[in-house]
């Protein structure tokens, strides 16, 4: 088979083998890839399997027609490549063979040291001339061993990519590549996605018209898209949205949980669902799945107080793949001392960027009225990206969208003349740097909004994560026109006179007023900064931090009504008027949330 007028393909296919590396099935077989440069000089690229010695040399001598070759390129020392290197010298002993030296090492551990007599190093970059080709050797590490390397020629801008772009099935079965090249690559390749990034951007810099690998078919069309699902695997990136719900069920209570949920994934509109049973599918392509889809979710029992055997398996073959940046899921089952949720959870731990479902479903034997209702919930927390990005289903009006917004903390200082006064505010931005101005947005109702009106001065005291809730409680829960808030405090100040927190900040400004924009119930002030110290390296509070670790949690057992998001009031009563404001924090009805 002709690549181009002097590239030929002389691999073989193999359909006796049952398990590829001993473990992935291969239905529709493997092939070999080896290929010959016929130039001035020739170079043969790899060899193949042990069992098609004869096949592949019948092969090769048939396309040399009488010529002898001048090279073995060994790419990759996988004996699926290289078993045959000992066939090949006694069969053409004069051959050079071009190695990495880490391949040589591997060479003679695989056939003794007396084999390879005539050898070439490959360098990481060097060449090696033919004629009118010249190869191109570019090291490739852990795709998929230490010692490989890739080879590029610019006559005829081929790509020999030994396991890159590679896929299970030989080539006589023709099949769409992707899922058997996903499947291949995770399998495979999938713990090194880094290396494999890094082959990817050597490969952007030059200009390929086709791919050789060493399994699956010669890439000549479209390579587009082949380089951007390579760039997708091994990015780790989510190939496609939807929902793998993987699981095992030992007398089918489990299943009927996973199939309520996958009735409820599809009701809400979940793109793709896809269940695997992990006692009965082909596993490697159970894996390849977690890889490709956004969410994953996971359901086993308890069993001899671990997991069931093959979710164990399943999840040992995420994580030696670096599984990460996906969201997952868990629903797990126990008659008695459950642990298959914390087991699990444990297990990916070490797993980087994975969101965990706030959802968890805990069956106990059967499926009881309280786990329909997880599993309506869970579905419900996997869909709503889903919903919110079609615009069928999406809540155009949900102004909780505003929380979002990423706000610091602050307490800001002033004097009305009589006692320095402190406020927590959270609208603080920086809105120009030359001169560096920030704003400071602080609602009417506010005693120090007034004094600031005033004075036109202000410290700005960067909350840091250090901050406990006391801090909150003292500058935003009482109002300075009242209350002391610096009482028994000691003091220290900036040139402008005010006072400046000692504890909890990681930075002080001294503000100046130089505008005001009334904003109706808030009034904005741009200021420019007068003094500016770094008090630590601690992070700053964010709004989003303080709610999730500073904020107690609000007493709403047995209460109905609602409860404020900032501070935790609880409103009760069956409905929030809309003009209500907090009388803790001051902060309006938006800000509450129904008591569940
Ligand atoms: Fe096909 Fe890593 O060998």
């Amino acid at each position: 088979m002709k690549i181009t007028n002097d590239i030929l393909y002389v691999g073989v296919n193999d359909h006796k083998v049952d398990l590829f590396e001993g473990q992935y099935k291969v239905p529709n077989g493997m092939c070999y890839n080896s290929y010959l440069i016929l130039d001035e000089k020739v170079a043969v690229m790899d060899t193949v399997d042990q069992r098609f010695t004869h096949e592949w040399l019948d092969n090769l001598e048939s396309a040399l027609a009488g010529r002898q070759p001048d090279y073995l390129i060994v790419q990759h020392m996988e004996p699926d490549h290289s078993a045959n290197i000992d066939s090949f010298l006694r069969t053409y002993p004069n051959a050079i063979v071009v190695a990495t030296t880490k391949a040589f090492a591997m060479m003679d551990n695989f056939f003794g040291s007396d084999l390879v007599r005539n050898r070439r190093a490959a360098e990481n970059g060097g060449t090696l001339e033919l004629g009118r080709h010249t190869l191109t050797f570019v090291f490739a590490p852990m795709v998929h061993w230490p010692e490989v390397m890739v080879t590029y020629d610019s006559a005829d801008k081929v790509l020999f990519s030994a396991d890159a772009f590679g896929k299970f099935g030989a080539l006589d079965r023709p099949e769409p590549w992707d899922d058997e090249a996903r499947r291949y690559y995770i399998g495979i390749v999938g713990k090194y996605g880094a290396q494999a990034m890094n082959l990817l951007k050597k490969a952007a810099g030059l200009d390929i018209a086709t791919i050789c690998p060493l399994h699956g078919p010669v890439l000549d069309k479209d390579l587009g898209h082949y380089i951007k699902l390579y760039q997708t695997w091994a990015s780790y990136s989510v190939e496609t949205e939807g929902v793998v719900i993987a699981y095992t069920s030992v007398y089918g209570h489990t299943r009927k949980a996973v199939e309520l949920l996958a009735d409820k994934l599809r009701q809400g509109g979940c793109p793709k669902i896809v269940a695997h049973d992990l006692a009965r599918t082909d596993m490697s392509l159970a894996v390849s799945d977690a890889f490709r889809y956004g969410k994953l979710v996971l359901a086993t029992t308890t069993y001899n107080a671990d997991i069931y055997p093959f979710m164990r398996e399943f999840i040992d073959h995420l994580t030696e793949r670096n599984f990460q940046g996906r969201t997952v899921a868990f629903m797990e089952n126990g008659s008695w001392a459950p642990m298959a949720y914390k087991i699990m959870k444990e297990k990916l731990s070490s797993c980087k960027n994975l969101t965990f479902a706030e959802n968890v479903v805990r069956i106990k034997s059967a499926i009881s009225e309280a786990n329909k209702e997880e599993i309506t919930a869970l579905a419900q927390e996997l869909c709503k990206d889903y919903q919110a990005l079609s615009s069928e289903t999406a809540n155009k009006n949900d102004m909780t969208a505003l929380f979002k917004i990423g706000y610091g903390l602050y307490v800001v200082t002033s004097n009305d003349g009589k006692k320095d006064n402190g406020l927590i505010v959270n609208t603080v931005a920086q809105v120009t740097s030359q001169p560096n101005r920030i704003a400071v947005t602080i609602n009417k109702m506010n005693y120090s909004h007034h004094v600031i009106e005033q004075t036109g001065v202000m410290n700005l005291n960067i909350l840091s994560e250090e901050a406990p809730f006391s801090v909150f409680e003292n500058f935003g829960f009482q109002s300075g026109r009242t209350a002391d808030k610096f009482a028994g405090e000691e003091l220290t100040r900036t040139d402008n006179g005010l006072v400046m927190l000692r504890k909890y900040v990681n930075a002080v400004m001294s503000l100046k007023v130089i505008q005001y924009i009334d904003l109706g119930t808030h009034g904005m002030f741009i200021c420019d900064v007068t003094e500016a110290r770094v008090i630590s390296n601690a992070p700053s509070m964010t709004y989003a931090f303080y709610h999730a670790h500073v904020k107690p949690k609000p007493a709403t057992e047995g209460k109905k009504g609602f409860v404020c998001k900032i501070c935790g009031y609880v409103y009760e009563g069956e409905t929030l008027p809309d003009d209500f404001i907090c009388p803790l924090c001051k902060h309006g009805a938006a800000d509450f949330e129904p008591i569940q």
